[in-house]
């Protein structure tokens, strides 16, 4: 089935206020080890002064037969339905940052830790694009120079005061390879509104069993044949972040 009719069937069959279920999306491939499937990629967008920005899926209210009502979000990206349940897995969906309206900027804030070039730049400073400006000569750990530079961010977690909050881990990756993946894929359009400037993002959840993986980043990854790839070290998983592939997974309900 389609995965555009099988998006179609979900809402026309939805019969209650159910914030999960079966959900289509756009995500990095998964290319080896026992991962189910890619981590969902996250639509970015910079600001004027070339911060980077996730970009968040319009929110409405939906109304259902039994007169039940739920506050969702989707959007039209490129043709594609862009939603928040392309998060809500590992535990993610019960993060205060995917509820629909929550009180968050969309900035993408450093979180150092996976790389060692953002143990210079304070936790929790906004991301710009001037970060990975040395992304065409860059020579990360193990992979190739030019391969491309990625940074580790957390998405919608700014807590109040006193408060702890469920992060949204995302890796960005800048690579000169990123402007070629519109030209030719099916979906084009939307991966051509999803990057910028040569930049890609996904939520960095290892769909196998949430651990943290990273682009040129561990030291085993070579042995894995994931030298400039996404690699999950808990047990080999290998991403493509250079191949968005569409894909299909049950999402988990969020709590309220
Ligand atoms: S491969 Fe098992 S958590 Fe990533």
């Amino acid at each position: 089935m389609g995965t555009g009719t099988m998006g179609a069937l979900n809402i026309a069959t939805n019969t209650g206020p159910s914030t999960g279920g079966p959900t289509d999306y756009i995500g990095i491939e998964n290319t080896d080890g026992p991962a189910p499937r890619g981590m969902p990629i996250v639509p970015l967008t910079t600001d004027d002064e070339g911060y980077l920005k996730g970009v968040w899926p319009e929110t409405t209210v939906r109304e259902y037969p039994d007169g039940s009502t739920a506050t969702v979000t989707a959007e039209d990206i490129g043709n594609v339905t862009y939603s928040g349940r392309w998060f809500q897995y590992c535990g993610i969906q019960t993060a205060a940052g995917l509820e629909p309206e929550a009180d968050q900027d969309n900035f993408l804030r450093s979180s150092p830790g996976l790389f060692d070039w953002q143990a210079d730049i304070e936790p929790g400073t906004k991301l710009t694009l001037e970060h990975l400006d040395d992304y065409e000569e860059w020579q990360g750990p193990v992979g190739s120079a030019g391969a491309g530079k990625a940074a580790q961010a957390t998405w919608r977690s700014e807590a109040g005061e006193g408060e702890e909050v469920k992060q949204l881990p995302v890796q960005v990756l800048r690579s000169p390879a990123v402007s070629d993946l519109p030209d030719g894929h099916e979906h084009g359009a939307f991966l051509e509104a999803a990057t910028e400037a040569d930049c890609i993002a996904w939520l960095d959840k290892c769909t196998h069993f949430c651990c943290t993986p990273g682009f040129n980043s561990f030291p085993d990854a070579p042995k894995f044949g994931a030298a400039d790839a996404v690699y999950c070290q808990c047990h080999q998983s290998v991403y493509d972040p250079l191949s968005p592939v569409a894909l299909s997974f049950n999402a988990f309900p969020r709590p309220d």
